[in-house]
């Protein structure tokens, strides 16, 4: 006897006489039929229980939540909902659930309440899904990858600068915090600290992968980033994986190229090897529509957004177009945005950016050529002296979901950036020795891999599509 998986049966349609199978218990009905999953796929293998043949002691023990090995015969189902199930022959507890304690009840939780049970969240349909897709589409980013010449390169977690300048970062040190060994003028002395110096938590692999990159040509980088920003919202996590690549004699042009194909690949790889999860989530998304006022529901199904990006150019803009389109536009004119548009120069808030993807152009916007003075020092600047060849991109229902640029490679005028900021060159020398050492145009992006997980499943909650979210307050499990 084979022991298989759920979804392995599932898609059976011939009597299998003896099959084997563990999982947990989602509903156990009329005292006949358990509806029993084990992660394998959304949907539960109907397993029919003749009561006469069990003792009513191990029968009680069938409750929801509890995990059970059940022989028996794979047949037609007879009832309706689906096409084969289980003829119980032998069943056995192999873990009890105690009905009255068990936070996972057969009925609809809030997510609140299931973020608060993230340990068992994933055996409910919504966040098994989530999580299975998460695990598809960062298989379909590695391969999308692999198939493109790319290199995977491991950035260090922790780092020793903390120039980056892309946010807040979170100390490492292995320090006394009580009795900290302290220098003459009375501060912490670092040189004392683990590593003898100062140490953070990356909150980008970036500069590491430029290294790369001017060596090995294509490389990437996947894993996990960390900001200490306390940024309470639906769209901030306080460790987040992103996805970063970095390309060597790549303009903005080609980076804008990839950034668009690599997106649409992902999409269509879910789309192809998820159908299920995905159905059900939108089937979920549109249950949710239908309790909303007319005027807030979407236009747009899961699937057919999914499909929406994969069909369609990713539209190109540039800062300064994307200024006067939100200068000019009602909800600026009438006040109804929190940062009014006044000048060239300010930095874009998620409101304006939803506005320009949601309402102006009601498609994935590319953005470029930012204002020098937003962006960070490592941006290529343009000859015009004062914008920088950075570029965003802008997705429907998330707002900014990459963020990327072509890299500044000539030595002076990065060292002029650098000093402008107070960045000593003492701390960045070898990724100054990039560009003293065969330098060339390269550029790359970084993905935030949660935003993707949120639009590829309809999830308005970041805590919602990451295992164990950190933000702040918040460490559990
Ligand atoms: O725009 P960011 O800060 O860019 C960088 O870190 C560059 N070094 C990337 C590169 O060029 N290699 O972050 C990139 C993306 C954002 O567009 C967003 O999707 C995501 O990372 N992100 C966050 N996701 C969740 N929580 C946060 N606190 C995030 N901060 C950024
Ligand atoms: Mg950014």
């Amino acid at each position: 006897m084979q022991l298989k998986t759920i979804s392995d049966l599932l898609t059976q349609n011939t009597v299998i006489p003896e099959v084997e199978i563990k999982g947990w218990v989602r509903t156990f009905r009329a005292n006949r039929f358990i509806a029993l999953n084990d992660g394998s796929t959304i949907n539960n293998i109907q397993c029919v229980v003749d009561f006469e043949k069990f003792d009513e002691a191990t029968l009680k023990r069938v409750t929801t939540g509890a995990a059970i090995h059940i022989k028996g015969e794979l047949v037609e189902s007879q009832g309706k909902g689906q096409s084969v199930e289980i003829q119980v022959a032998s069943l056995e507890i192999l873990g009890d659930s105690d009905p009255e304690t068990y936070p996972i009840q057969p009925k609809k939780h809030s997510f609140e309440f299931l973020r608060e049970n993230a340990h068992l969240r994933t055996r409910t349909n919504t966040f098994s899904a989530v999580m299975r897709l998460r695990s598809s589409l960062s298989f379909a980013i590695h391969k999308y990858f692999n198939e493109h010449g790319f290199y995977y390169m491991h950035s260090p977690i922790i780092t020793g600068s903390d120039a980056e300048g892309a946010g807040e970062m979170f100390k490492v040190s292995s320090l006394d915090p009580k009795n900290p060994p302290l220098t003459e003028e009375g501060k912490v002395d670092y040189t004392k600290d683990f590593f003898g110096k100062e140490t953070n938590l990356t909150v980008s692999g970036q500069l590491e992968a430029e290294t790369y990159a001017m060596s090995l040509g294509k490389v990437y980088t996947f894993g996990p980033t960390f900001r200490a920003e306390n940024s309470n919202t639906s769209r901030h996590l306080a460790e987040f994986w992103m996805i970063e690549p970095e390309v060597a004699f790549m303009d903005l042009a080609g980076n804008m190229d990839l950034a668009e194909d690599f997106m649409k690949s992902v999409i269509k790889y879910i789309l192809e090897h998820n159908r299920e999860d995905l159905e059900f989530l939108d089937q979920r998304l549109q249950d949710e529509d239908k309790k909303k006022p007319q005027a807030e529901r979407s236009d747009m199904s899961l699937i057919e957004k999914l499909n929406f990006v994969t069909d369609n150019h990713f539209k190109r803009v540039s800062y300064t177009e994307a200024i006067d389109i939100l200068r000019n536009c009602k909800p600026n004119k009438k006040k109804k945005f929190k940062y009014l548009i006044n000048e060239w120069g300010t930095d874009l808030q998620s409101e304006h950016e939803r506005y320009l993807v949601e309402k102006h152009f009601k498609c994935p916007v590319i953005l470029f050529d930012y204002p020098a003075n937003i962006k960070a020092f490592y941006m290529r600047l343009n000859d015009d002296g004062k914008t920088v060849r950075a570029m965003d991109i802008l997705f429907p229902g998330i707002g900014e979901i990459v963020g990327g640029a072509q890299r500044e490679e000539r030595l002076d005028i990065l060292k002029e950036k650098m000093a402008a900021i107070d960045i000593p060159e003492e701390e960045l020398w070898w990724y100054l020795d990039l560009r003293k050492f065969g330098t060339a145009v390269h550029s790359g992006f970084g993905l935030g891999f949660e935003r993707l997980v949120m639009f590829a499943t309809g999830m308005s909650n970041i805590r919602d599509v990451i295992p164990f979210p950190r933000t702040p307050q918040n460490a559990e499990f």
